[in-house]
């Protein structure tokens, strides 16, 4: 690739370039480099939400399918600032930026988009888009002249080899919130809805996945699988589980269950035979055949957990309404775990997903207490000396900068979902109204 006209561009851009000289100097180039024709990009493009536009949508043509002409199922969206707008990681406008990217993606005439781009030629972002989580798949980036070969490259590597797979850490450091129900329900329904999915018993001291499914732990697969990175992937590591309705329709996911090897193993040890990169590494292959990968996790930030989260795109927090240390756990994932993980990959990710409440009832009282508990974790937060955060996203997702929404979404507690694990069938299969809550979980989440 000749990378000489944008580096050229980037030098004369005047450091305070407005919006229209950035479009019309660096836009260009960068999209001719990622790949894209002009008869591939579209400016201005209506996104079907209101009278709202995205400043360019591209995608490739097909042979009769011209989309400058057709404007329909674009991949990839950008929207671009002038260089006179901070776009450096967590200003003000570079999260308003991001938040309107992320409403342009979702839009009805956006379904296609897989991938948005946030830049001022100062800074860069790329994001993913899997149904209706968008997660970062870079860093917020800083453009120098000598940087932006590699940059480029790296962006054109990721969109024009996309992974199917979402990969999701079902994680709270507090211990019986719902991450094992919540793993093994969603997975259910997930299949229900013809995703492939694959789930991922990474609780091995307690190996409850597993057992909730009736199947006894492996030995030695999981572990020879995460211990010789060149050893093939053996038969055993996957099992499908199958399950059929009184119709006689089948559904399957898929686990790798717990192995007993990596039971009573010392976190010294088994610090010293896997890295906790090991799981993100090995799942490579895998990303490319499922729709979903759903990784159980212990309670506790040792070996396992750390692993799950480093090899996720998201996380996924179970709360207890009526649990105060389940709320203040998940605020540790969300600020202290979370970005201790973004730290080591430097790719962006993982993120949090907004908490959820998980298995208990909520009365009328309980909720204003729940509320009262939650605005004094978001004030803290917001005052906190040393890691000042907002958290309102994490915890009222519904909220904007005008108007707060205090909805969080629930699983309501449910018998037949704690009494489906002595059947050892997952609830979504077996009880009606336990799969309306697991398909409400999907879609609040996951389903565009
Ligand atoms: N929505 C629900 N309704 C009723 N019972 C539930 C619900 N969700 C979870 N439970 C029950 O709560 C208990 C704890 O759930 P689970 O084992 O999934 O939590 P966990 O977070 O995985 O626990 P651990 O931290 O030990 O791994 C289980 O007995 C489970 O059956
Ligand atoms: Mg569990």
């Amino acid at each position: 690739m000749d990378f000489s006209k944008i580096k050229e561009a980037l030098s004369i851009l005047p450091n305070l370039a407005s919006e229209p000289i950035v479009s019309s100097l660096f836009i260009p180039e960068l999209l001719r480099l990622l790949g894209f024709s002009s008869l591939e990009i579209v400016p201005e493009f209506a996104t079907g939400n209101g009278g709202n536009t995205v400043d360019y949508a591209v995608r490739k043509n097909g042979q009769d399918d011209i989309f400058i002409e057709t404007k329909s199922n674009p991949y990839l969206l950008l929207e671009i600032k002038g260089r006179n707008i901070n776009l450096s990681q967590n200003s003000a406008r570079y999260k308003a930026t991001v938040s309107q990217l992320k409403h342009y993606l979702l839009a009805p005439k956006c379904r296609s988009a897989q991938w948005g781009i946030i830049t001022n030629a100062n800074h860069i972002q790329l994001f993913r888009k899997h149904g209706k989580v968008v997660h970062p798949e870079s860093p917020c980036l800083e453009i120098t002249p000598d940087n932006i070969d590699k940059i480029v490259s790296k962006i054109k590597q990721k969109i024009e080899n996309p992974q199917k797979a979402l990969t999701v850490a079902v994680y709270n450091n507090k211990g019986g919130v719902g991450k094992t129900t919540t793993t093994v329900n969603l997975a259910a329904t997930l299949a229900l809805l013809g995703k492939r999915t694959l789930i991922i018993d990474f609780d091995p001291n307690q190996q409850d996945l597993t057992n909730s499914l009736g199947l006894k732990p492996k030995e030695d697969s999981l572990y020879i699988w995460l211990v010789n990175k060149n050893s093939p992937i053996s038969n055993g590591l996957i099992k499908q589980c199958k399950f059929s309705s009184k119709s006689g329709v089948l559904w399957q996911f898929d686990i790798i269950s717990s192995d007993e090897k990596l039971q009573n193993l010392e976190e010294e040890n088994l610090r010293q035979m896997i890295s906790p990169v090991r799981l993100r590494q090995a799942l490579e292959p895998f990303k490319l055949q499922y729709d979903y990968i759903l990784i159980d996790s212990p309670p506790n930030w040792r070996f396992f957990s750390q692993s799950a989260v480093c090899a996720a795109d998201v996380v996924l927090i179970p709360t207890k309404h009526n649990s105060i240390f389940s709320l203040e756990n998940a605020v540790t994932v969300i600020k202290n775990f979370v970005p201790e993980i973004q730290k080591q990959r430097k790719d962006g990710g993982p993120v949090a997903l907004p908490i959820f409440f998980n298995g208990e009832s909520i009365t009328e009282a309980q909720k204003i207490n729940a509320e009262r508990a939650i605005n004094e974790i978001l004030e803290k937060s917001r005052k906190d000396k040393v890691n000042p955060m907002d958290l309102t996203p994490y915890f009222y997702p519904r909220s904007s900068p005008a108007k707060i929404d205090r909805h969080i979404f629930g699983i309501p507690s449910y018998a037949h979902i704690a009494g489906a694990a002595f059947n050892r069938v997952p609830a979504a299969y077996k009880h009606r109204t336990a799969c309306e809550h697991y398909m409400a979980l999907a879609k609040e989440y996951f389903l565009q």
